[in-house]
């Protein structure tokens, strides 16, 4: 136990807190270790990058953050405060919000009704329409809130569930290969609708394996490999290095 988690008082926060911590976080799964001893401290307001092969632990690590699976060891802070036993629900209360793999959104349904699921509990029904709206704005969707799920193109889809991530307005975004199976065209607004959503001020951490869609958000990246942190830096800093290359063809 390190000492912060020891005191059991909340922390006073500053501009130097992360606003997401991990500290020497172990998960095993069985035989397993999906996370080993990583350690990770997320900027308030920072866009970070996370790649890493497959099975580097990158998932875990976002469904560690969310509540989802509990480490074996290590703690896990949220903007000073220890949250490694807390709940999902009173994580994403807290702001954490998540896009994860494979999110789904209901076919059958339209957009605008999409969102009414999860957002009636906090809101009137009356405030629905312009709140939606301004969800749409910002995914690339204006307009299309009367449409059926199962008409928009696969990109459009993926929007959608970056919506329903954000429709609670989470102070961190966690977003999961959120441009898997898209065309140029669509993987280039993906980057667009990021980046402006981190304009915002909302802290993301996004999961990719397209190096050029990393690119095109040029920021601070950390590569994962067996478990653990094996490189961080600038987007130049991580295409530069000859041994994150290495992993990715398997030969370190
Ligand atoms: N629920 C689970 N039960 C058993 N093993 C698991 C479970 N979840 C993940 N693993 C294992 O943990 C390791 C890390 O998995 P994880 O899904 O975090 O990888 P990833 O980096 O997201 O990979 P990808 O790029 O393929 O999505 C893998 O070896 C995986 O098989
Ligand atoms: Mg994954």
């Amino acid at each position: 136990m390190n000492s912060r988690a020891d005191t059991g008082q909340p922390q006073t926060v500053t501009g130097d807190t992360p606003i997401v911590e991990i500290r020497n976080v172990i998960k095993d799964f069985g035989g397993v270790r999906a996370t080993d001893n990583l350690s990770l401290a997320i900027t308030p307001g920072e866009l970070h990058c996370m790649i890493g092969p497959n099975g580097a632990g990158k998932s875990t690590f976002f469904k560690l953050l969310m509540g989802t699976i509990r480490p074996s060891s290590g703690t896990i802070h949220f903007n000073g405060e220890d949250i490694t036993r807390l709940a999902p629900f009173a994580r994403a209360r807290r702001g954490l919000g998540i896009k994860f793999q494979n999110m789904q959104v209901y076919q059958e349904l339209t957009v605008f009704q999409n969102f009414f699921v999860p957002m009636r509990r906090h809101h009137k029904p009356a405030e629905m329409p312009e709140l939606v709206d301004r969800i749409l704005r910002r995914i690339h969707l204006t307009g299309l809130e009367d449409e059926t799920v199962k008409n928009l193109s696969h990109g459009q889809q993926q929007w959608l569930s970056i919506g329903m991530s954000i429709a609670l307005e989470p102070k961190v975004l966690l977003l999961d290969e959120p441009a898997a199976g898209m065309g140029p065209e669509e993987t280039a607004s993906t980057a667009e609708i990021i980046k402006a959503l981190n304009a915002e001020g909302m802290t993301i951490i996004v999961i990719e394996h397209d190096m050029e869609f990393i690119r095109s958000l040029n920021s601070r990246t950390s590569v994962l490999h067996l478990g653990a942190l094996f490189a961080q830096g600038s987007y130049e800093d991580i295409e530069r290095n000859e041994d994150v290359h290495k992993i990715y063809l398997g030969k370190a």
